[in-house]
C-alpha cells in the first residue's frame, strides 16, 4: 500500500509500512546490533503482532531485514534476544486470545544461525505461567550470569498491582521462579510491562513501565510511564533492594517501553517513540509508530543520565547556522537537523518550532529563574516541564526529525522525547535575547526505506 513521506523519520527506525510499537530483542550478533518491533504489516493499527526486525554496524544506520516472527496459534509480544554461541535466540511473550476478552501468555523461543531466518523451539511455550496464575505474563528480558540465564517478566498480583518476577534456567528451556523483583504498592499502575534488570557503574537499575500510574503534579504525564529505581541486587537471595524511588528517564510525551542492551562496555537504551493511547497522526499515512534514537545511559550519583552516541555525528551533512543565538531569527531545515547551544545558561532560552506550511509547533523554554525546562505543544494540561539545574556542562542539545524532537539538557540528565508533527520543513525561530553560542546542522538519512 501507499505510504505518505511527511512525517517519515530520516534517522530514526520506523516500519516500512503498517503498525509498530515497542523495541524488542535489542541486542549484538555475529559483528551487528540486532533491533526487532513489535509489528502489524497489514494497517497502520495496532493487530495480531509479528517481530519486524533492522540491523545495524554502529546503533546508527540502520537496515531493514525480513520480518522474523509471524503470529500462529499465539500473537508474537514483547521480548528479547541474546547470542549464545552460534544461536541467536529470541525469547517472546505468546499471546493467546480466548473468548469474552479473556487470554493468556506464556514465554516462546525462535532460534536462528544467520541472524535472520528464525524458527520457533518445537517445544514452545517454555515458561507457561506465573506463580499466581496472572493471565499478565509477558515481555521477557533475558541475560547471562556465570552459568545461568536469567529473565524477568512483568506481570501483576490477584488485586491488579504490577509486579515482575525473575526466573533462571540452566538452557532456557526449564526454568524456576526465583522470586518478586518488584510489587506496587498501590499507586503505581496495574501493570507492569517491559522489564529490565541490569548492573550500571557499580548499581542494579530495575526499569520497567508501569500502566495506569496517576499523575502527580508535574510528574508521570504520560497515560503509561517508563522508569527506574537504582538498588542493589544479589544473586544469592534473589532480592533486590530498592534504594531511591521511581523516577521517570525521559519527560517528553513520547517515550514507553524502553529496552536496553550492554555492548563493548556500554549500556544502551532505546524505546517505543509514541506510548499507548495517543493520538498517532502519521496512521493516515500508511505507517504509525517509531523508535527514539539509541542513547548511551550511565549512573551519575542517582540518577540515570542518557548521551546520544558519538556516532550520531557522522550524520551531520552540512553547517547551516553558527552564530550567537542573540543575532539569530530564524533557521529553517529540511525536515532533520541538530542544534546546540552552548554558554552561560544562567539566561533565558525561548524557542519556537514551526512548520513552514503550518501544522502543529512547539515552544521550548529554559528560565533559570524558575529553574525548569519547558516543551510545550500548545496544549495545556499537555505540557512537560521539568527542574533542572546545568551541574557540570551548560548546553541544550535538540535533535529535530520530519515529526519529533529530542531535546538533552546538559549532560542528559534532562531529556525531552516528543512528537510533534509540522507540515513542511521545520522553521526554528529564537524568541531570546541571549549571548549564547549556536551551532545548527542538517542531518542525513540513515535509514534505507
Ligand atoms: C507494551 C506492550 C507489551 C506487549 C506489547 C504488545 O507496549 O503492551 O506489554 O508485549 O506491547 O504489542
Amino acid at each position: 500500500s501507499e505510504v505518505n513521506h511527511r512525517y517519515k523519520l530520516h534517522y530514526h527506525v520506523t516500519p516500512p509500512v503498517g503498525w509498530l510499537n515497542d523495541p524488542n530483542g535489542f541486542s549484538y550478533y555475529k559483528g551487528e546490533y540486532h533491533l526487532f518491533y513489535q509489528y502489524y504489516p497489514y494497517d497502520s493499527k495496532w493487530g495480531p503482532m509479528h517481530w519486524g526486525h533492522v540491523s545495524s554496524p554502529d546503533l546508527v544506520e540502520w537496515k531493514q531485514l525480513p520480518t522474523a516472527l509471524v503470529p500462529e496459534e499465539e500473537m508474537c509480544f514483547s521480548g528479547s534476544a541474546i547470542a549464545d554461541g552460534d544461536d541467536f535466540v529470541l525469547m517472546y511473550t505468546g499471546r493467546i486470545n480466548l473468548e469474552d476478552d479473556l487470554f493468556y501468555e506464556s514465554q516462546y523461543l525462535a532460534y536462528s544461525n544467520d541472524g535472520i531466518v528464525f524458527k520457533k523451539y518445537e517445544g514452545n511455550p517454555v515458561l507457561a505461567s506465573p506463580p499466581n496464575n496472572s493471565p499478565h505474563f509477558r515481555d521477557p528480558k533475558i541475560w547471562k550470569h556465570e552459568d545461568y540465564w536469567y529473565v524477568v517478566i512483568g506481570s501483576n498480583t490477584e488485586d491488579e498491582r504490577g509486579r515482575v518476577l525473575l526466573y533462571r534456567s540452566l538452557d532456557m528451556k526449564t526454568w524456576d521462579f526465583l522470586s518478586v523483583i518488584g510489587e506496587s504498592n498501590g499507586d503505581m499502575g496495574y501493570m507492569w510491562e517491559c522489564p529490565d534488570l541490569f548492573e550500571l557503574d557499580g548499581k542494579f537499575v530495575f526499569f520497567f513501565s508501569p500502566q495506569g500510574m496517576e499523575p502527580q503534579g508535574n510528574r508521570y504525564k504520560n497515560i503509561h510511564q517508563t522508569g527506574y529505581i537504582i538498588g542493589s541486587f544479589d544473586y544469592e537471595t534473589f532480592e533486590f533492594v530498592p534504594e531511591v524511588d521511581f523516577k521517570e528517564i525521559d519527560f517528553g510525551h513520547d517515550f514507553y517501553a524502553s529496552q536496553t542492551m550492554e555492548w563493548d562496555g556500554k549500556r544502551f537504551i532505546i524505546a517505543w517513540f509514541n506510548s499507548w493511547e495517543v493520538p498517532y497522526p502519521e496512521g493516515e499515512d500508511g505507517w504509525t509508530g517509531a523508535m527514539t534514537m539509541v542513547r548511551e545511559i550511565n549512573l551519575v550519583g542517582d540518577t540515570i543520565i542518557q548521551k546520544p552516541l558519538e556516532s550520531m555525528l557522522k550524520l551531520r551533512e552540512r553547517n547551516i547556522w553558527t552564530g550567537d543565538l542573540k543575532s539569530m531569527e530564524s533557521v529553517e531545515f529540511e525536515k532533520t537537523g541538530e542544534v546546540i547551544i552552548n554558554g552561560d545558561l544562567s539566561q533565558k532560552i525561548e524557542l519556537l518550532l514551526e512548520g513552514s506550511d503550518g501544522g502543529e509547533s512547539a515552544w521550548l523554554r529554559w528560565d533559570p529563574e524558575v529553574g525548569k525546562v519547558v516543551v510545550d505543544r500548545g496544549v495545556a494540561e499537555d505540557v512537560r516541564q521539568m527542574e533542572w539545574v546545568p551541574i557540570n556542562s551548560t548546553s541544550w542539545r535538540l535533535f529535530l526529525d520530519a515529526s519529533s524532537i529530542e531535546l538533552f539538557c546538559g549532560e542528559g540528565e534532562v531529556v525531552f522525547s516528543s512528537r510533534v508533527y509540522p507540515d513542511g520543513n521545520w522553521r526554528l525561530t529564537n524568541l531570546s535575547t541571549q549571548n549564547l553560542d549556536v551551532e545548527a546542522y542538517h542531518l542525513r538519512r540513515s535509514i534505507d526505506e
